[in-house]
């Protein structure tokens, strides 16, 4: 037999993409609703929506107004939302106790929500930044950040959450031990069904800036974050993180943001094999769009490439502001 030679390619790979059938058949990996995790603000009020400026199409939503988007995204099919509540100047101290307040905005949502919204997972973050006079994910004394105390309070803030019936909490704060702490109090308290997505790989982020306005804490903030929240520069750490809270009892862990780090959530898909999430954040959001509202970029396509980047790293979901968008786009609905 002769060997296959010249005049022609012996492989033709464009052969697969010819069609989009084709094309859907070779697709190695595909973006559904069942992916997304929606990232959700709350404020007080009733019948409240007020839109965040650096966030184009994210709005601020009272608990009334937060249970219906709950529906909407169950009838989407994501199969989850995460409250992050807006917290004004007045219930911000020093002492942070608006965290584990039974009654607060963000326990009245998760409370309201799973009345309403059974089917839906309720997320919420473990961080006392949203509570706190500075505007830091912990207590701060002699300008340092104080961990085993911020510890002490992150179990009473997940313990609060865990009894307004919260599905999953997302330690946000980068404090060290506070997985094992969180998990030894939820199955000491009979919560042992609660969920713990660790935000293991976090990093001392410029994207997160749109965030911090639509919870007020950006004027709150004294400082920055890289006492705690990770150097950019590393990879190898941010597996430590992952190792170390999957062992201390994380049952998911995310990277956070997102399509910068793409590497490492790549990395610990291969290391470690566990549910691994990454957050587009507030900033990947805010750059997307303001391009496309420039008409520089098709939104729209921007969007959906985007979010496929991430499971082509391995991500097995999403936490995304385009949660709504994206789902109704995969289901054929106008935007
Ligand atoms: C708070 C928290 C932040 C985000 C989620 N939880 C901000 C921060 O760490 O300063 C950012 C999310 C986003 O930018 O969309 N611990």
């Amino acid at each position: 037999m002769r060997p296959v030679q010249a005049p022609f390619p012996a492989t033709r790979l464009r052969r697969t993409r010819r069609t989009p059938s084709l094309r859907a058949l070779a697709a190695e990996t595909t973006l559904t609703a069942g992916d997304l995790i929606w990232p959700i603000f709350l404020t007080d009020g009733e019948n409240v929506e007020e839109p965040v400026a650096s966030m184009p199409g994210v709005a601020r939503r009272s608990v009334d107004r937060a249970v219906e988007a709950a529906r909407e995204a169950a009838d989407l099919g994501i199969p989850a939302i995460c409250l992050f509540p807006y917290t004004g100047a007045d219930k911000r101290t020093a002492d942070c106790a608006e965290a584990w307040n039974p009654d607060n905005l963000s326990n009245r949502a998760t409370r309201a929500i799973k009345a309403a919204v059974p089917e839906i997972a309720v997320m919420a973050d473990v961080a006392l930044d949203p509570y706190s006079d500075t505007g830091h994910d912990g207590f701060v004394r002699d300008g340092e950040i104080v961990n085993d105390e911020t510890v002490e309070a992150l179990v009473k803030q997940a313990l609060s959450q865990a009894e307004a019936g919260i599905d999953i909490i997302g330690p946000s704060d980068m404090m060290d031990g506070r997985i094992g702490a969180i998990r030894a109090a939820l199955e000491t308290g009979g919560h042992e069904g609660v969920l713990l997505m660790s935000y293991a790989a976090k990093y001392a982020s410029a994207f997160y800036g749109p965030f911090r306005d639509a919870v007020g804490a950006a004027g709150a903030l004294k400082g920055d974050k890289r006492s705690y929240q990770m150097d950019p520069a590393n990879s190898d750490e941010a597996m430590r993180c992952i190792e170390r809270d999957l062992r201390e009892g994380a049952d998911m862990v995310m990277v956070k943001p997102g399509m910068p780090y793409l590497d490492i959530c790549r990395r610990a898909k291969d290391m470690f094999g566990a549910p691994t999430y990454a957050y587009q954040v507030s900033g990947e959001y805010a750059m997307l769009m303001a391009a496309a509202q420039q008409g520089w970029i098709d939104g729209e396509r921007a969007m959906m490439e985007s979010l496929a980047a991430f499971k082509r790293a391995g991500c097995d979901g999403i936490l995304t502001y385009f949660a709504p968008r994206v789902a109704r786009a995969l289901a054929g609905r106008a935007a």
